[in-house]
């Protein structure tokens, strides 16, 4: 699939000054006969938003599972901070497709959970859990179960759960799938203000080009199964602009055409 060189947007050459986080080296996956990733290649610059854009089943939550360390690959290797990750780890943090929340837990132990696992104390877990529960919009809800609550508040609790354990590197699969399109675009600008603001390195799936073109730095366009990097776009010119005006850059506008144009190929 040739993509036209013409928009310094679409610019693929490797950038050389920039500090990488994680990245994955000939990565390849297979489940028994099903190759999922072959021979996958990438890299995420720190403090920067990373989305993987590709066709459903192509292997994006796959690739999210490796870099967690929670599957490992058939071959190939993912680092992260240049050290090959082996397991899961605390500079890892992963706000899951499906929310992942306790059922039986409420709203403060679910958020504190990564930070029960790591063995800190009730009260200084608790205080942290507070302080993002404020952060994503749920203060009040401390004590209210995953059933009472709506589907965007049980992903502002995922959300919160990862944040509170400040892992560098945070892994994010489809994490604005199940709320309503006003919830979503708030979800879009509350991330354009957290990549903004904290020097951590997030790598986002999503099936929206869209959403995609609006909130990232890097998005990489993955090929169907067995999947590879096809092409990598860089929308640099919308990181300088105001959220409320991206959608209207001409720039937005090209960069989602053009991303169309090398997608539609695989809808049938
Ligand atoms: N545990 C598993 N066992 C066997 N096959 C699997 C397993 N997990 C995923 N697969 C297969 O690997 C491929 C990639 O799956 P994956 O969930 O990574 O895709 P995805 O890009 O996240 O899809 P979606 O966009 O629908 O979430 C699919 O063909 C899927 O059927
Ligand atoms: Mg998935």
């Amino acid at each position: 699939m040739a993509m036209p060189q013409t928009n310094h947007a679409m610019d693929q050459s490797s950038p050389v000054t920039q500090d990488i986080a994680v990245s994955a080296h000939n990565v390849s996956k297979n489940y028994g006969p099903v190759e999922a990733l072959k021979d996958l290649t990438l890299e995420f610059p720190r403090g920067q938003l990373t989305s993987l854009l590709g066709p459903s089943g192509c292997g994006k939550t796959t690739l999210l599972k490796i870099i967690a360390g929670l599957l490992e690959p058939t071959a190939g290797e993912v680092q992260v901070d240049g050290k090959a990750v082996t397991g899961p780890g605390p500079d890892r943090a992963f706000v899951f497709q499906d929310f992942a929340l306790l059922p039986w837990a409420s709203v403060i132990r679910n958020v504190a959970f990564g930070l029960e696992l790591r063995g800190i104390a009730k009260t200084e877990r608790e205080d942290i859990a507070e302080k993002y529960i404020k952060d994503v919009g749920l203060s009040g809800f401390e004590k209210s179960f995953p059933h009472e609550l709506s589907g965007g508040m049980r992903q502002r609790v995922g959300l919160a759960r990862a944040l509170s354990v400040d892992a560098d590197v945070l892994l994010m699969d489809e994490p604005f799938s199940a709320v309503d399109e006003q919830t979503r675009r708030k979800f879009q600008e509350d991330l354009l203000a957290l990549v903004a603001n904290e020097n951590k390195t997030f790598i986002f799936v999503t099936h929206s080009i869209e959403e995609a073109v609006y909130v990232s730095d890097q998005i990489a366009i993955l090929l169907p199964r067995p999947s590879r990097v096809s092409d990598i776009i860089r929308p640099t010119g919308l990181r300088e602009k105001d959220s409320h005006s991206i959608r209207r850059d001409p720039e937005y506008l090209d960069i989602v055409d053009e991303i169309w144009d090398s997608l539609r190929t695989y809808v049938e």
